[in-house]
């Protein structure tokens, strides 16, 4: 599994269907990211060859959400871990249950052994408010659901969460240093919030325990993806 970053690092979401563009994305992001995040609109145009491009250039984040039946979910971790070019992350929904998440890190461990990805569990995505949420009928707010899911998903094996910038100081005091805790929904001062609605800035994530920040449009939106990162980085604290 990769390190754990010295302090917190990026990773840079390469959210585009053209896989030209994503590889020219992270050959200019590469020297200020730890990771590229290929998410499903890339893999849906691309596919696993677009996984292997940008691997060449940094280690790679895949970050396809599953969430099926144990024996498939496990199928498509396996899939992952065998082909030519295997992520460092892959994501799963930690609402799939803790059968899923085992069945997941075992097929892992199986195919690539030590070296396996870290498994990460998505909690509740950055895009949903609480009233949002109780329309699916969870009530009780993203807080709350994100400390559920995250205590099932670390017990079941996942290496790290994904979540909110709003819940990762509670992440940390819940469940301690070992949790990887991986963080979109970050928006440096005066940028836009988009669809995001858990949003904060990389300072603020970071002083709340963060070790992975998500990026995406405030670096693939703008004019030099390459100086938006390396601004990014820089106002990171170390
Ligand atoms: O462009 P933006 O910075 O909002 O991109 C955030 C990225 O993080 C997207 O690729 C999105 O799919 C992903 N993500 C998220 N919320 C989660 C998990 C992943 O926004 N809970």
């Amino acid at each position: 599994m990769l390190p754990r970053p010295n302090g917190a690092g990026i990773i840079a979401a390469l959210d585009t269907a053209e896989a030209d563009r994503a590889e020219a994305w992270a050959r200019a992001v590469a020297p200020h990211v730890g990771l590229v995040k290929v998410g499903l609109e890339l893999f849906c145009a691309a596919g696993p060859a677009v996984v292997r491009r940008l691997a060449a250039h940094r280690p790679v984040f895949l970050d396809l959400k599953f969430h099926d039946i144990p024996n498939t979910a496990a199928g498509a971790v396996r899939s992952v871990c065998a082909g030519s070019a295997p992520p460092a992350m892959l994501t799963l929904h930690g609402g799939g249950g803790a059968a899923m998440i085992e069945a997941a890190r075992r097929a892992a461990e199986e195919a690539a052994g030590p070296a396996r990805p870290a498994i990460l569990a998505v909690t509740v995505l950055t895009s949903f408010t609480a009233a949002a949420l109780a329309e699916t009928g969870v009530s009780g707010g993203p807080t709350q659901q994100v400390l559920r899911l995250a205590r099932l998903a670390l017990e079941a094996g996942a290496d790290g969460l994904v979540c909110s910038p709003q819940e990762v100081g509670r992440l940390r005091d819940a469940f301690g240093a070992a949790p990887l805790l991986v963080v979109p929904g970050i928006r440096p001062a005066g940028s836009a919030v988009g669809d995001q609605a858990r949003v904060a800035t990389p300072e603020e994530a970071v002083a709340a325990g963060a070790d992975w920040l998500v990026v995406g449009r405030p670096i693939t939106g703008a004019a030099e993806p390459g100086a938006a990162a390396a601004a990014i980085a820089a106002s990171l604290p170390r």
